[in-house]
């Protein structure tokens, strides 16, 4: 049995608020200046604040992986990290995959293998694989499936997201299957 990845950060923040404080966000090479309360995630602030709705917010409790985003290239929920504990790190939400047009070769993969139903859980479960091919871009089955752990597809997709992944793994530069 695979064991789900842990993905929160370790809390760092200094006690304060609970008025709004300023901050600054780096998001997808972005710098963002924001006043919040110290008690908001980063979740809401990325999704309310700045409108990049595509990390999703489900269970709030960081169970499902619909939230997550890269932080210093490592997946986190954002719905367990606090705003202003996120101000040194650079932030890469699904928004910020796609470069001048060009779809991520994981987005590229899901698409063609068909990965996607509703889609919801996509955006988390994209960026999980973008931080694993970031660092092993030959991954085992095994090391895919932990990698993946994390991040639940409430329509099963799971199948096509494997074969997704392993169809990257032999041929990163595209191809149908
Ligand atoms: S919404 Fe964050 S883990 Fe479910
Ligand atoms: S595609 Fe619907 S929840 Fe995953």
């Amino acid at each position: 049995m695979v064991r789900a990845v842990q993905r929160s950060l370790v809390i760092s923040a200094p006690i304060t608020g609970p008025d709004l404080i300023p901050i600054t966000l780096k998001i997808n090479g972005q710098s963002f200046q924001l006043q919040v309360e110290p008690r908001r995630s980063l979740l809401d602030v990325i999704r309310l604040d700045l409108g990049l709705t595509g990390a999703k917010r489900v269970c709030n409790l960081g169970e499902c992986g619909a939230c997550t985003i890269l932080a210093n290239g490592k997946p986190i929920y954002a719905c367990l990290a606090l705003a202003i504990e996120c101000q040194d790190k650079e932030i890469l939400t699904i928004e910020g995959l796609a470069v001048d047009g060009q779809l991520d070769p994981i987005q590229d993969a899901f698409i063609r293998y068909d990965a996607v139903q509703c889609g919801y859980c996509t955006p988390g479960q994209v960026l999980a694989a973008k931080a694993l091919f970031a660092s092993n871009p030959r991954p085992s089955d095994e090391e895919i499936d932990r990698a993946m752990s994390g991040n639940l597809c409430r329509c099963g997709t799971y199948s096509h997201i494997r074969d997704a992944l392993r169809g990257l793994r032999e041929n990163p530069s595209g191809g149908k299957r």
